[in-house]
């Protein structure tokens, strides 16, 4: 026999020497919600362990992210009304602005504020874009919603704006949108790679989101295999300073291709579900919570991502740095 593979997996020491990847607390990027109107933080329902929060709350969680060493966050904001055309979310004082306002004048530039740009949170209806008459998305009225959106989330002071919705030519529009407006320096986190997900349940219940029916018009199906690519290439071409593959776990193949495609960082989204689905697991005492996790994690490292958004990251932040 001339090849042993056993040999370098003989020690402990052995493995790490070894080792192609890494993960360090700054990969982890935490998903936070922030609910409007409400007076302590509250739980939510099939994702334990994660919590709407205040307009107050969320700070203390900030500083503990700075100190696990985490190097961002990404804000969802949950609002008391909504409407048609989801205003709110597209006013200088509209609930996810001033979240994003207060947590710059919290961390100053001590962390990566991003801010999820899109409507579904604030409309009535659910859906991620305004409707046409016929009840439709309406993708191109929905581009000069967005860049409003984008230039009042950029004026409170967003890093970066994660474009979730998926409607064709975002990135370009908000891009030049926000250019134009002399936000030369608010990068574009885009959700590039979107897939119609059955993932995405517990994140409906955080938002408590009013859609009824799917998104299936817009975000991606699931059983298309270059498509993940064209909408990456797509995004970089009309100015992503990121992409981001979302859900992660179900859709490595597509991660790896955006690593393999993109000269930009790349960034995975453990959905909701996934999140749920491991948890539950866990709970069951079917699996080891924690070797879990970290198995998932260093997965999607070496499938290519290079920041992880899950809400796992403060946890598991804080485990990284205790080992370290
Ligand atoms: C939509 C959005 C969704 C998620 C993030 N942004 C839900 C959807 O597309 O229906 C899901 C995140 C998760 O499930 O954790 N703006």
């Amino acid at each position: 026999m001339i090849h042993r593979p056993r040999r370098l997996r003989t020690s402990p020491a052995m493995r790490e020497l070894v080792a192609d990847v890494t993960l360090s607390p700054s990969n982890l990027m935490l998903p936070l919600f922030v609910r409007e109107g409400i007076e302590s933080p509250r739980e939510i329902d099939g994702m334990p362990g994660v919590l709407q929060h205040t307009e107050k709350s969320f700070l203390s969680v900030l500083d503990e992210a700075i100190e696990a060493g985490i190097a961002s966050v990404m804000f969802f904001a949950v609002p008391e009304v909504r409407d048609e055309l989801g205003s709110h979310a597209c006013t200088p004082d509209g609930i996810l602005a001033r979240v994003i306002r207060l947590a710059r004048e919290h961390v100053g530039d001590k962390l990566v504020l991003v801010a999820d740009l899109c409507l579904d949170e604030f409309t009535d209806h659910g859906h991620c874009g305004v409707l046409d008459l016929r009840g439709q998305v309406d993708n191109d009225a929905t581009l000069i919603h967005y860049v409003s959106m984008a230039c009042a989330l950029a004026e409170a002071g967003a890093d970066l704006l994660g474009t979730s919705g998926m409607m064709d030519g975002q990135v370009g529009a908000i891009r030049s949108g926000l250019d134009s407006q002399g936000y030369v320096n608010t990068g574009i986190l885009a959700y590039a790679a979107k897939y119609a997900s059955n993932f995405y349940g517990p994140f409906r219940n955080a938002v408590e989101s009013q859609l009824s029916g799917d998104r299936k018009t817009y975000q991606q199906d699931f059983r298309r295999t270059k498509e993940g690519a064209e909408e990456i290439l797509l995004d970089l071409e009309e100015g992503a300073d990121m992409v981001m593959v979302k859900p992660a776990l179900a859709y490595m193949d597509v991660l790896t291709q955006a690593a393999q495609l993109s000269s930009k960082p790349v960034a995975a989204y453990v959905v909701s579900g996934e999140y749920s689905m491991v948890e539950a697991a866990s709970a069951q005492g079917v699996i080891q919570r924690e070797a879990t996790v970290f198995e998932l994690l260093f997965a999607l490292k070496r499938a290519g991502a290079n920041i992880i958004c899950t809400y796992w990251a403060l946890e598991f932040a804080l485990k990284l740095k205790e080992q370290s």
